[in-house]
């Protein structure tokens, strides 16, 4: 069952590779050079007349909608709110008549997204499940969706369901970029940069020997911060999340830069912060901000693009990720994120697979 892997988090860790193909997989149409989907259930002219998108789920899943925002604006340009759905079932927001929901959720039972779900339904927008769990409640109620194909997810802390929902919003924002005024060989090149994913989730693993040493050096702290930018911003909010549900130690995620405004304070030589900044567009800026840090005193891990030698200057430590477009960075950077979390857990002694107080789906509210 375990397929030899001590833990189910480490084997859903390392199935990624294909678990990313899964989620892509009849979904690239290179001659439209668009993404297609089976279960959406909308004509393209409804699709079209969509003027918003609220994302709704909860803890690392709302994670993938955050990607989502910036991948759906960046591409499609049409906007995104991104809603926790314990907020959105009691918050009654204004919205235009032509807005979408879409509800991501790898158990597709969680009694918040089925509930903003339903409350979304009930006041007549159509909504849209992204779900792992076939037949799921969620992805029953649904008047539509698309499912992750990521196969069963045992370990509590969501990693392989993660990387699938946001290339799902990957292929979301294809789709509808593709709907409005990206060009065919805009849709072409995003298709190329997908079709490499696979192949960048594999070389990320191979950090995984590295993430044990450097998890060895900062397994007794009990303060860490995780900053980034941009795509990886919210890649940062899942890193912290994923170190505190299986390690109990305190994490904070911010963007990189709102730290000025309050985190630093923490920064001191027993609190590490995990910078994640492979190159991109504010790459100089980040770098800038892990220099802040240093020069407070606190330790930085950070991961980097294979070949950056600027941030491996500066940084204690450095986990190298392959090069990939920046809207799919937040997943070849999510693995050794859950590498170095994992590694921590096990060498604190505690049940990465069942962490205390967690459930896999919290179908209570
Ligand atoms: O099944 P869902 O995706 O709806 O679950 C949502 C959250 O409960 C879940 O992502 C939780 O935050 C995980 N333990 C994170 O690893």
């Amino acid at each position: 069952e375990l397929g030899g892997f001590p833990h189910f988090m480490l084997k859903e860790i390392f199935e990624q590779p294909e678990t990313v193909r899964n989620a892509m997989r009849g979904r690239l149409d290179r001659d439209a050079a668009t993404a297609k989907f089976g279960g959406l259930n909308l004509t393209p002219q409804q699709l079209r007349a969509i003027d918003r998108f609220v994302l709704t789920a909860c803890g690392t899943s709302w994670h993938s909608a955050l990607v989502g925002e910036y991948m759906i604006e960046t591409l499609a340009r049409v906007p995104v709110e991104v809603e926790y759905a314990s907020e959105l079932r009691y918050r009654n927001p204004p919205l235009t008549p032509t807005t979408l929901l879409f509800a991501l959720t790898q158990s597709g039972e969680t009694i918040d997204t089925l509930a903003a779900l339903r409350e979304m339904k009930r006041k007549g927008h159509p909504t849209m499940a992204i779900c792992n769990v076939v037949g799921s409640t969620i992805a029953r109620e649904a008047d539509g969706g698309i499912y992750l194909h990521a196969g069963p997810e045992i370990g509590v802390a969501s990693t392989k369901a993660y990387t699938s929902q946001c290339v799902v919003m990957a292929l979301l924002a294809l789709h509808f970029g593709r709907l409005h005024h990206l060009s065919y060989e805009a849709g072409l090149r995003i298709i190329d940069d997908l079709e490499r994913l696979p192949e960048q989730v594999e070389k990320a693993l191979e950090t995984n020997a590295e993430c044990r040493r450097i998890a060895a050096k900062y397994a007794g702290c009990e303060n860490f911060l995780y900053l980034g930018r941009l795509y990886n911003f919210p890649t940062a909010l899942e890193g912290a999340l994923k170190l505190k549900e299986i390690s109990y130690i305190h994490a904070e995620g911010y963007p990189a830069a709102e730290m000025k405004h309050g985190p630093i304070a923490l920064v001191d030589e027993h609190t590490p912060s995990v910078f994640i900044v492979p190159r991109c567009g504010v790459y100089d800026k980040v770098v800038a901000n892990v220099e802040e840090i240093k020069a407070r005193g606190g330790p930085v891990i950070a991961i980097v693009e294979e070949g950056d030698h600027e941030v491996a200057q500066i940084a204690d430590d450095v986990l190298e990720i392959p090069a990939t477009a920046d809207f799919l960075q937040p997943i070849v950077a999510a693995i050794p994120l859950q590498l170095l979390a994992y590694h921590i857990a096990v060498l604190r002694g505690c049940d990465v697979d069942k962490p205390r107080n967690l459930a896999k789906s919290v179908t209570v509210e």
